[in-house]
């Protein structure tokens, strides 16, 4: 999980993409901004990644300005409260977003 941050993290600050991510037993919930082609590079590659048994993406749209904090490249969040998290991340982006795609 340090190696995915990591790398991550030095990835999305090339590819000028931001979020988080946090790790719950074998479950991931992570949350990524950028220009929509390098989203979708990205996206691919998580997908084929081997450490990867299921991908789901819950929600998806476009935004005027990041949400993520200036320096979050794939900030890792630790001893968060999943849902919580997810729920305000979640009513944030339904807040701005211009339109969902899913
Ligand atoms: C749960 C998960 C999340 C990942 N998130 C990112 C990410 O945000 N940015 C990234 O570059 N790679 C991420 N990766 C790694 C990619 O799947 C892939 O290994 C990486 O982009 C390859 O980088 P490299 O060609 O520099 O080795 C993630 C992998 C996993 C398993």
């Amino acid at each position: 999980m340090t190696d995915i941050v990591n790398t991550s993290t030095q990835n999305n600050k090339l590819h000028g993409i931001s979020g988080f991510i946090m790790f719950k037993d074998s479950t991931c919930f992570q949350y990524i901004e950028g220009y929509r082609e390098d989203l979708s590079q990205l996206i691919q590659n998580i997908k084929a990644d081997e450490r990867v048994d299921d991908y789901t993406t819950i929600i998806q749209g476009s935004l005027e300005t990041r949400i993520s904090p200036e320096g979050w490249y794939m900030k890792e969040l630790v001893d968060e409260d999943f849902n919580q998290r997810f729920d305000q991340v979640y009513n944030k982006i339904k807040k701005q977003m211009k339109e969902y795609l899913v």
